[in-house]
């Protein structure tokens, strides 16, 4: 399957059967994640590949590898790493390999590279029980709700994942045929981490618009944009 399918039948996965995965599927995965397109290129980053030991979650589940993603604290960082690790998540589903984004962990006996911070991870590996879900089994918001006009082209941002399912973004149509990204501020801060979080979702959206758009995609921070109640602008692109 390849990643553009792959968006229209992933989910995160929260059953591992245990067993690691070979070290030429990890080199694949390294591999894969060298060429995945940054959103940002001036932004430094980098990942490790772990297992359990290495890391501290709130999750009852365990898997048996775990990616942990750190970047300089830079312009739009939050939204690159989802950006480039989005691509990686589905290059993984893609090869029959679950994986579950997680915000609430973090490294354990770990040296964080110099000048990088810890972002967020993600848990990985095979999975116990079926990997694909059906097409009617997304719980998504209705397209209306995250775009001013009703646009099959951004089906793809709609189905992304994003932290608890919060899908925080808002598109809207310029005259020129570029598309403004918008975040929704929320109203009720339950958790602290939810706007570090969140930043990371619009990187993710952007992912699924890359991912089905790989010729024409063009991102820019800036652009010329209306304010919008309640949200905050995150930038602009051609699809
Ligand atoms: C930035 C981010 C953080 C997340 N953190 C967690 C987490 O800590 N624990 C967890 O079980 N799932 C976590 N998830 C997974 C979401 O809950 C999941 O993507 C969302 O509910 C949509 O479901 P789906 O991925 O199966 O389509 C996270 C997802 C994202 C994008």
């Amino acid at each position: 399957m390849d990643l553009k399918e792959t968006i229209y039948k992933r989910q995160s996965i929260r059953k591992y059967d245990g067993d690691s995965l070979s070290d030429e599927t990890l080199d694949e995965i390294r591999q894969f994640i060298h060429s995945a397109r940054p959103l940002n290129p001036d932004i430094e980053w980098s990942y490790d590949i772990v297992g359990g030991d290495n890391v501290r979650t709130l999750q009852r589940f365990k898997a048996p590898h775990y990616l942990l993603m750190f970047s300089q604290e830079k312009d739009n960082y939050l939204q690159n790493i989802g950006f480039i690790f989005q691509q990686v998540d589905l290059f993984l589903q893609s090869r029959g390999i679950g994986s579950c984004w997680i915000g609430a962990g973090g490294p354990k006996d770990y040296e964080i590279p110099k000048g990088q911070k810890f972002i967020i991870l993600i848990a990985f590996g095979k999975p116990q029980g079926k990997l694909y879900r059906e097409s009617s089994e997304f719980q998504r918001k209705i397209i209306c709700e995250i775009s001013d006009e009703r646009d099959s082209k951004l089906m793809p941002a709609r189905l992304a994942p994003s932290a608890a399912n919060t899908q925080t973004w808002y598109f809207t149509h310029n005259d020129d045929g570029s598309y403004n990204l918008y975040r929704n501020k929320r109203k009720i801060k339950l958790n602290k981490k939810m706007d570090v979080w969140n930043q990371i979702d619009m990187g993710i959206a952007l992912a699924h618009l890359y991912v089905t758009n790989e010729d024409t995609f063009k991102f820019s921070l800036d652009g010329p944009h209306e304010g919008l109640k309640n949200k905050v602008f995150e930038g602009t692109f051609t699809i």
